[in-house]
């Protein structure tokens, strides 16, 4: 016996598994054509700017709905006057101007025009530390890529837990990008971090503003009443967990919470999402008194405690037609904002 409506039945056979896991696969298909992921751009070509990247996330921040979620600051701190460094001898060594501070960061990429390689198709592994000390690094993504053997070309990786530290009071000694396979230097010809940032003010903004409550989840609104009443539930999905590589695409957000609803909607329940749900839940308790007269099956179910409102979500991917631009897509009823019975 659980909360949802479901009905869980142990023993399915074998047969059951199989024809499920072939319907499974077909709605998670229909559900990337619907959302309009089904290809891929071309992995050896994606080259978004910083240009570019600012200029989308800008908008793509004005978009988001901050009626439910805080919406972070996106801030570039950029690495200028590049030196040239000797980077067949010693890798690559960037320190970025960034120090501690009472924010907080949501999110953190370098962002770097690397230099022609020799080898067009060939791709090349990269090494991304912080560094911590004169031998001491953290380690921070290995990642391939696909440099170009006539021009430049922009990559970026994900400097998150730095940024963090460095915020944090941690000593910013900067970031160190290793390249074994390198033939030629590796000598950025434009290098920035950009981070989005939830700022002091903005936070103290917020909770002043505490009057609209975001979402309303079991912890706050239901919390005098009964136990395992239909409420709000947190649930955070990180994109890159999801088993398609056709959400690595997503520039933005990497993960974000869409909520799920779960718990008991008895007949006496005040949260009933409409007045069809207030007669079926009278209708179950009648056919459930005259159930133990008569000994009948009670053929009018209990309402389901689901979702009553929902909220879009902004989504920012790289174009797949044109690997040197972003796109901003609005995806919609992604995130549960109200439960209710139903
Ligand atoms: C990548 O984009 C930059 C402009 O930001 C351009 O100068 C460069 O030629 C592009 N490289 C490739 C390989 O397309
Ligand atoms: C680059 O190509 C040359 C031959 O064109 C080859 O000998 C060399 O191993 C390649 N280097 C890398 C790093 O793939
Ligand atoms: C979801 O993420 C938020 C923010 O990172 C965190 O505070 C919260 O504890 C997470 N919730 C769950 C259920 O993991
Ligand atoms: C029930 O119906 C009344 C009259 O139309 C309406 O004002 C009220 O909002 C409805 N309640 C719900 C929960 O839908």
């Amino acid at each position: 016996m659980g909360f949802n409506c479901g009905a869980y039945i142990g023993a399915w056979t074998v047969f059951v598994i199989v024809y499920l896991n072939i319907t499974v696969a077909a709605v998670e298909f229909s559900l990337l054509a619907d959302l309009g992921i089904d290809s891929l751009p071309d992995k050896q070509k994606i080259n978004i700017s910083l240009e570019e990247y600012t200029s989308v996330i800008t908008t793509y921040l004005q978009l988001k709905d901050d009626t439910f979620e805080e919406v972070p600051e996106l801030r570039v701190y950029r690495l200028d006057n590049l030196r040239q460094q000797d980077t067949s001898k010693h890798p690559l060594k960037m320190v970025f101007p960034i120090s501690i501070s009472t924010e907080q960061v949501e999110s953190a990429s370098v962002r770097l025009l690397l230099p022609p390689q020799q080898n067009d198709s060939s791709t090349i592994t990269v090494r991304l530390n912080q560094i911590l000390g004169t031998r001491r690094r953290r380690f921070l993504q290995d990642k391939e890529l696909y440099l170009s053997s006539r021009s430049p070309k922009w990559c970026d990786f994900d400097v998150t837990p730095a940024v963090h530290s460095w915020i944090n009071g941690q000593r910013n000694l900067g970031l160190e990008l290793v390249c074994l396979g390198c033939r030629n230097n590796l000598n950025p010809q434009q290098a920035a971090i950009t981070a989005m940032i939830h700022t002091a003010q903005k936070r103290a903004k917020r909770s002043l503003e505490n009057s609209v409550k975001r979402i309303s989840d079991c912890s706050t609104r239901h919390r005098k009443g009964k136990k395992n009443k239909c409420c709000r539930h947190e649930m955070n999905v990180t994109f890159k967990d999801l088993p398609f590589p056709q959400l690595e695409n997503i520039v933005e957000p990497k993960s974000y919470e869409a909520g799920f609803c779960q718990g008991l909607c008895p007949a006496q329940s005040n949260n009933f999402a409409t007045n069809h749900s207030r007669i079926q839940g009278m209708m179950h308790q009648i056919k459930k008194n005259q159930v133990k007269v008569d000994n009948k099956k009670n053929t009018i179910p209990k309402t389901c405690c689901a979702p009553s409102k929902l909220a879009d979500l902004q989504i920012v991917m790289v174009n797949k037609d044109n690997p040197m631009k972003l796109t901003v897509q609005t995806w919609e009823k992604m995130q549960v904002v109200e439960c209710a019975c139903s």
